[in-house]
């Protein structure tokens, strides 16, 4: 097992470091910069199915489902087709509209969760469109969706997904680049320049990872906190919900995510000197909302962890701690914001000597109800 972790302590760590490699793996043989092509056969081989939808209905558990709610975000702006996420567990019994015209993704790391697997069946009973994104070859999900494509982002052991999060999120955004391409709902330089700048998400990720040290510190002040509280907007959203869920499954921390705008109207009366609040405050995206979201903590005493962009000053100044990641355009920037979250809630868990690897009443693939 230890020459399995090559050299990390726990699986999760060398997950988090595999990122970049996962990424550019994700990515790799499908996008050609130079020429300006994404090529993903699940995609081409059903490109008028999908260029037609009327809806597209992203289901999916947890950390993937988090990934779909980013990929809501990236189609809408992007592809400008309506998205909604969905809960499988919730989807499947609640007996939805599906039409025959919806194009539903189901994403799935493992490929076997039990839920996902039956919310696929009752789309395909709707005649819905069926498309899978899973990490795992062969899956059971990869061979009950129509079409599909692979994460590659290599085994992911460590119970708390965190490569799997951002290869899925690579994948989502190659589909919803190759579709507004098509649509035309972006123009053909922005369509090159996002290609140009998804490819240099790999390097970017390993310049976030360099403030691991910077984090341990930050995990080190706080990891006595009953609770946390996580907040982002926009694109970063998605990942405060990640960030807490993280947090909660392997520390045992209560934490939550909120949207930073939702805080007035409840989460609020939480904050005192007692509670931790991080922050996702990066340059593009409501930069001044949430800098008035993090006066507001401020002004209630909360201890405040800011996620800025490289050459911040302004939450620099108003944060009790800052960590720094490199600049990209808005819908990628989930891909390296959740980077601290990981580190964070790993040192976190080690420090409070939790199994990091394979926390309690947890386990890797959900395959009952
Ligand atoms: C995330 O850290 C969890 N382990 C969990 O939420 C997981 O993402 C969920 O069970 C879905 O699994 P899947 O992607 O294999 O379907």
């Amino acid at each position: 097992e230890q020459i399995e972790k090559g050299g990390y302590d726990h699986f999760m760590l060398k997950e988090i470091y595999e990122q970049p490699s996962a990424i550019s793996d994700t990515y790799r043989g499908r996008m050609r910069v130079a020429e300006g092509i994404i090529k993903m056969a699940g995609i081409d081989d059903n490109l008028a199915k999908l260029l037609n939808a009327k809806r597209i209905i992203i289901i999916a558990c947890g950390t993937s489902w988090h990934a779909g709610l980013v990929a809501e975000y990236i189609f809408e702006e992007l592809v400008r087709i309506p998205v909604e996420v969905e809960y499988a567990s919730e989807f499947r019994y609640r007996n939805p509209v599906i039409h025959a015209d919806d194009v539903v993704i189901a994403i799935s790391q493992s490929g076997e969760t039990a839920d996902t697997m039956a919310a696929i069946k009752l789309a395909k009973e709707n005649r819905a469109f069926v498309f899978g994104v899973c990490n795992v070859v062969g899956s059971s999900i990869s061979r009950e969706t129509h079409a599909g494509a692979y994460t590659h982002a290599g085994p992911e052991i460590g119970v708390a997904s965190t490569k799997a999060f951002t290869t899925q999120i690579t994948v989502l955004a190659l589909i919803a680049l190759k579709l507004a391409e098509r649509k035309g709902t972006i123009s053909n330089s922005s369509f090159h320049y996002y290609l140009q700048e998804l490819e240099r998400i790999p390097e970017k990720v390993k310049a976030a990872l360099e403030s691991n040290e910077h984090i341990k510190y930050i995990a080190d002040t706080y990891k006595n906190a009953k609770n946390f509280l996580y907040l982002g907007r926009g694109y970063n959203f998605p990942v405060a919900l990640e960030g807490a869920l993280k947090l909660k499954e392997i520390s045992y921390i209560h934490a939550e995510g909120y949207p930073a705008a939702e805080m007035k109207h409840g989460p609020i009366a939480l904050i005192d000197e007692q509670m931790p609040v991080v922050v996702i405050a990066t340059k593009k995206g409501h930069y001044e909302k949430v800098v008035s979201n993090i006066q507001e903590i401020k002004s209630r005493k909360g201890k405040i962890i800011g996620i800025v962009t490289e050459g911040d000053v302004t939450v620099k100044e108003l944060a009790d701690h800052v960590i720094e990641i490199p600049e990209t355009e808005e819908f990628l920037t989930p891909l390296l914001t959740t980077i601290p979250l990981q580190l964070l809630s790993y040192h976190i868990a080690v420090m409070l000597d939790k199994n990091v690897d394979q926390p309690r009443n947890l386990a890797k693939s959900v395959t009952v109800e």
